[in-house]
């Protein structure tokens, strides 16, 4: 028996060359159309109170996460909401990349650092009300931070100052971040990509989200054979 753990591959192409916002390059596709239900399923999926703030997260790396939260950002702007997409995966961000952004001043610049406001750290899209905030540098304690006060002063923050906030968060199974985060928002939607990730680790996330009593509001479907035409499904929470 080997006494080093083999180290799992993780993909990299999404952190490499951004993820595919399909809404914008296809906007009269099926899967832009699919894009456009879950976004309606979102709206109705709390009668009582309008959904200001989401967490997308999944059960393990490279479900989809970046490439659902970029193209539901998108949809939601379409309906003329000030949206901002934040790279709260501080370990695996996106969005620079994504949105061709070569300012690295992001979160984690906000959380450390004190000169640094609020309005700096948000950057305009060429997608109209849609607003993206960059991870920023990856720092050494990642958790620490989401889990900090001055994080949670910032979500209340961004909250006044947009209609959504969505936040591309870190797999539930690898660290707490995205439970912590969950704790804080409106909503939590979970990622599934068919075909590569088991069964019982999408229970045991859903197990952790509720553990923390975070809400989840829907579960996505991604890349999925089963559903007609195309690749995104949504299935609101049983009632
Ligand atoms: N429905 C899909 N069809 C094909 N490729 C996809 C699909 N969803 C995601 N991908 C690809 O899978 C990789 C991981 O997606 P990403 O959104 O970065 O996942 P995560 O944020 O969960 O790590 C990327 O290269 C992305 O382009
Ligand atoms: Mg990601």
């Amino acid at each position: 028996m080997s006494i080093f753990k083999r180290k799992k591959h993780l993909e990299t192409n999404s952190m490499d060359n951004g993820v595919n916002i399909i809404t914008v390059s296809a906007p009269n596709s099926v899967n832009t159309e699919q894009f456009n239900t879950i976004r309606t399923n979102i709206e109705f999926s709390n009668a009582d109170k309008q959904i200001k703030s989401l967490v997308l997260t999944s059960a393990t790396a490279s479900e989809g996460k970046s490439t659902v939260a970029a193209n539901l950002a998108v949809a939601f702007a379409r309906q003329r909401k000030k949206v901002l997409l934040v790279d709260a995966d501080l370990r695996r961000p996106t969005i620079n990349a994504t949105f061709n952004i070569s300012n690295p001043i992001g979160l984690t610049n906000f959380l450390t650092g004190h000169s640094i406001s609020i309005n700096d750290i948000f950057y305009k899209t060429t997608v109209e009300n849609l607003y993206v905030t960059p991870s920023g540098p990856t720092p050494p304690n990642p958790s620490e931070l989401i889990g900090s006060k001055r994080m949670e002063k910032l979500i209340v923050a961004l909250q006044e100052a947009f209609d959504l906030v969505i936040y591309d968060a870190p797999p539930v199974l690898s660290v707490t971040d995205a439970q912590i985060l969950a704790t804080k928002v409106d909503g939590t939607i979970l990622v599934v990509r068919e075909n590569k990730v088991e069964k019982e680790a999408v229970k045991q996330a859903v197990g952790l989200i509720q553990h923390v009593r975070a809400k989840i509001i829907g579960t996505v479907l991604n890349d999925a054979s089963g559903v007609a035409a195309g690749y995104y499904g949504y299935y609101g929470k049983e009632k």
